[in-house]
């Protein structure tokens, strides 16, 4: 059996992919069609969606829907249940994530709650709502994609830290939860990758980037082989530098340098 058909017949026929449009989702969903998974495509704006799905299906002759919708929606559940009504969904990819970047109080409130609804209920809400057939099934996997950032606590970026270590320590619970019933469940953290999401947040400073799909590469390799994966052989340096050999207090003064370097407008 082809490497390909190992990793449908584990985690097909079809796969959700939470912000699937661009960058690492769109790495994520030509990765998973390149392996012959069926997918369904979740995104805010459907123009980059169809083209994408019309893309994937003619490079890989595999079904793709799409449904534009807000991944902070109070009944995400409904939707995404709606948008996958009798398909067997046997990955679920949860990309998406909304970021507040600056000093905590000086971003406005609503900004910060969205980092609560996009990066922790949304993929609360859609672990719950795909997990379970998965488990009944006795077969499946779950990627949520969070950050070198959920490692320690991080000024400027505070919420979107705490978010993605949300991210982080869900995933361990629910891979020792989960795999006795036969489901993968892995936290990928990325580092600074080339997207536009990166892009748009108008980095002042160079660092270096991976490319999106390097990291994909290495999130759908360490499916199933553990709870967590830090991409990138430098992340991994710096992963292991934060949470072994510095204080906690002096990995979050790095986390704040590295930041205000990356996002603070010079005086004037
Ligand atoms: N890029 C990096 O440097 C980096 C570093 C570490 C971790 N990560 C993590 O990697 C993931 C992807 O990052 P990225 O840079 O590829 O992001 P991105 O370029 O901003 O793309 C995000 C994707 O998610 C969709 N999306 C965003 N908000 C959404 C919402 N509220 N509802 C539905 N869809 C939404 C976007 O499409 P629409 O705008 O049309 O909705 C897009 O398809 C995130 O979880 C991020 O935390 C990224």
């Amino acid at each position: 059996m082809t490497a390909a058909g190992t990793f449908r017949d584990r985690y097909g026929p079809w796969a959700v992919v939470a912000g699937a449009s661009v960058g690492l989702g769109e790495a994520l969903a030509r990765a998973l069609a390149a392996r012959g998974l069926h997918l369904v495509l979740l995104a805010r704006r459907p123009e980059p969606l169809e083209a994408l799905a019309a893309r994937l299906r003619a490079d890989h002759g595999v079904e793709v829907r799409t449904a534009a919708l807000d991944l902070a929606r109070p009944d995400l559940g409904e939707a995404v249940a709606a948008a996958t009504a009798g398909l067997e969904v046997g990955l679920l990819a949860y990309n998406a994530a909304a970021s507040a970047i600056g000093p905590f109080l000086d971003r406005p409130l609503a900004e910060q709650l969205a980092v609560l609804d996009v990066n922790c209920r949304g993929p609360l809400v859609l672990c719950h709502g795909l997990g379970g057939p998965m488990a009944r099934r006795g077969r499946g996997g779950i990627l949520l994609m969070a950050s070198l950032a959920g490692g320690q606590g991080n000024p400027w970026l505070a919420s979107y830290a705490a978010s993605k270590a949300f991210e982080i320590v869900l995933a361990e619970g629910l891979w020792s939860e989960l795999r006795g019933r036969g489901v993968d469940v892995l936290a990928c953290r990325a580092g600074a990758t080339r997207t536009p999401g990166f892009e748009a947040s108008r980095p002042r400073a160079e660092v270096p980037l991976m490319a999106p799909d390097d990291v994909v590469a290495e999130a759908l390799a360490a499916l199933g082989r553990g709870p967590t994966v830090v991409a990138g052989r430098l992340n991994r340096l710096a992963a292991f530098l934060f949470a072994r050999l510095l204080p906690r207090r002096a990995a979050i003064a790095v986390m704040e340098r590295a930041t205000r370097r990356l996002y603070e407008a010079p005086p004037p």
